[in-house]
């Protein structure tokens, strides 16, 4: 049985991961329906794709808040009025305090360029490369208090090549992103995927602890 869900997109940038979830969101791929779409920067352009997608959109500068927890508590104000069974991260470049992360606990999902829990935070792919790494990806997370260190629930991997950079890496890694998002977004709106005691549940099963994996 499909539950209805309704979600809201963080972005802070070029939105391509939300404009993948558009896409099959309006192929009939996927029954979550995009509520509104919140950026911290009013020049995101992830807001022109939610326009033009006919999506609600909203601008909250972090900088018209005097710290963290004021801005985080207006945010959830912002998301709670459109009472959302789904928040998503989506290049959403602001640390989340902890009781926002509470706040949505198993509710709250990001996407990170990395085969977690290799290179957390930023830079990971000059950070894969000059790790030496054979492989590399992204993973898709339930968000908790730790830093890109919640439970993951779907990974895809690439190879390295000899002849990579970190753009090379970084728009392989990009396409990959915008098949396992959708997807991961596509459970929870099916009611499949949650946050157990001991981490990603899928249709009531444990996931291993690198989640789901993609090939394609
Ligand atoms: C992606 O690389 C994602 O992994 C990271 O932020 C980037 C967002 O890209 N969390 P886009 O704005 O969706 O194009």
């Amino acid at each position: 049985m499909t539950a209805a869900c309704n979600v809201v997109v963080l972005i802070s940038g070029t939105g391509s991961n939300l404009q993948a979830l558009i896409d099959h969101i309006n192929a009939g791929e996927n029954p979550a329906c995009i509520g509104a779409v919140i950026a911290n920067r009013a020049d995101a352009i992830g807001l022109q794709r939610a326009a033009a997608a006919g999506i609600a959109t909203q601008v909250l500068d972090h900088k018209n808040y005097a710290d963290r927890e004021a801005f985080d508590a207006a945010l959830i104000e912002a998301i709670d009025a459109r009472q959302p069974q789904l928040v998503v991260l989506a290049g959403f470049m602001r640390i989340l305090s902890a009781g926002f992360v509470r706040h949505y606990r198993g509710r709250l999902l990001n996407i990170h360029p990395s085969l977690l829990p290799k290179h957390k935070g930023l830079h990971t792919h000059q950070r894969a490369l000059e790790a030496g790494d054979s492989e590399h990806g992204c993973s898709v997370h339930f968000v908790t208090e730790e830093l890109d260190g919640g439970p993951v629930v779907a990974q895809a991997r690439i190879p390295v090549r000899s002849s990579d950079t970190a753009e090379s890496l970084a728009q392989r890694v990009h396409a990959q992103e915008h098949l396992i998002y959708p997807l991961a977004v596509r459970w929870f709106a099916e009611g499949r995927l949650q946050l157990g005691d001991n981490g990603a549940q899928l249709d009531g099963q444990n996931l291993p602890a690198t989640g789901w994996q993609f090939s394609n």
